[in-house]
């Protein structure tokens, strides 16, 4: 069968890490057949589209899309980041960003293998708020945090259903219920509601403070992570971070209702300042199209490709595309 992908290869390094993990995709059997789709920082410079309906429309009609990153410094921060990146989260109901981290963390004594489960459709992201009397000494700013009970509970159960396919079969919460309490005890409360139903779960509860510690001392203590858009946004970085580093740092963003297309991508940025120099590490979007793979159902490829990643590769952007690609295949 062959999947139909939506290439947003974007700005910076963005279209160079795509050409590797497409070339990966291939070398590993799977058919797929790609559209490229010119959107981000540089499209936005030459004609002003961020991402019309019409633009939307096309991307729901594929199985999958697979982004590089978005953004450029000479748009103003935001436009394509919230145009183009939130509103594909929020209009294809995107709700989970799954993010796995393997490795050793600096100031760990054994390796770890968690995956933050990040809410990805609410909290402060969805731009609720506004100013009065910018630019003057009475400026007033307000930005919310907005918190369904459906929405949190979707991505809550998400996780359980999880960490259930999981050998420790752990999810800790991450929240900061004891100073936000209305949005702590709504989630709080879905999840221990939700964890009834899932008794073979061990749970846990970290204030997202104490979790930047663990991430760095003890992250061995964690399997499955679910959190709020935003903690999940910065936890996921410093995930990284300890993880080998963001060139390794893979995401979904999945509507795992299946009612449309998902989206794949690294989590690192445009990096403009490696642009074309061949430096740009292509495993976190290959590690990423694998997070693809098997959501198309073809996670014996996706298996593959993953450990084609693990042992350490050397060379340029596309050196190592083509190395993992030779390995993929035998
Ligand atoms: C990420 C990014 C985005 C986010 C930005 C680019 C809007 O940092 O995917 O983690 O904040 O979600
Ligand atoms: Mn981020």
């Amino acid at each position: 069968m062959t999947h139909n992908i939506a290439v947003i290869g974007g700005d910076g390094i963005g279209p160079e890490v795509i050409t590797e993990a497409i070339k990966v995709v291939r070398a590993a059997g799977v058919e797929i057949s790609t559209t490229d789709y010119d959107l981000g920082g540089a499209r936005y410079m030459r004609d002003g589209e961020v991402l019309s309906e019409e633009t939307l429309d096309e991307l729901r009609t594929f199985d999958c899309i697979l982004l590089g990153a978005v953004g450029s410094p000479d748009v103003p921060p935001g436009v394509i980041e919230r145009g183009l990146l939130l509103k594909m989260r929020f209009d294809m109901n995107l709700y989970v960003n799954v993010r796995p981290f393997i490795g050793t963390a600096p100031g760990a004594t054994e390796p770890h293998d968690f995956v933050v489960i990040r809410e990805n459709t609410e909290g402060p992201y969805v731009g609720e708020g506004g100013s009065l009397r910018e630019g003057t000494p009475h400026e007033v700013a307000t930005q919310g945090s907005f918190n369904t009970r459906m929405g949190v509970e979707r991505c809550i159960r998400y996780a359980f259903e999880l960490a259930m396919t999981r050998e420790r079969k752990h999810l800790t919460l991450v929240h900061k219920t004891n100073v936000l309490q209305f949005s702590g005890s709504l989630w709080e409360r879905t999840f221990n509601e939700v964890a009834e139903e899932y008794p073979q779960v061990e749970t846990a509860y970290n204030h997202v403070d104490a979790a930047t510690i663990y991430f760095v001392q003890d992250p061995q203590r964690y399997d499955v992570i679910v959190t709020d858009n935003l903690f999940g946004d910065i936890l996921t970085d410093l995930g990284g971070a300890v993880s080998g580093g963001i060139g390794l740092a893979s995401s979904a963003n999945l509507n795992p209702d299946r009612t449309g297309p998902s989206m794949f991508e690294p989590v690192h940025g445009s990096a403009p300042d490696i642009v074309g120099t061949g430096k740009a590490d292509p495993r976190a979007a290959i590690l990423s199209a694998a997070m693809m793979l098997d959501f198309l159902g073809e996670s014996e490829a996706a298996d593959r490709v993953r450990a084609a990643c693990v042992d350490p590769v050397t060379g340029s952007t596309s050196d190592v595309g083509d190395s993992i690609a030779v390995r993929v295949r035998n």
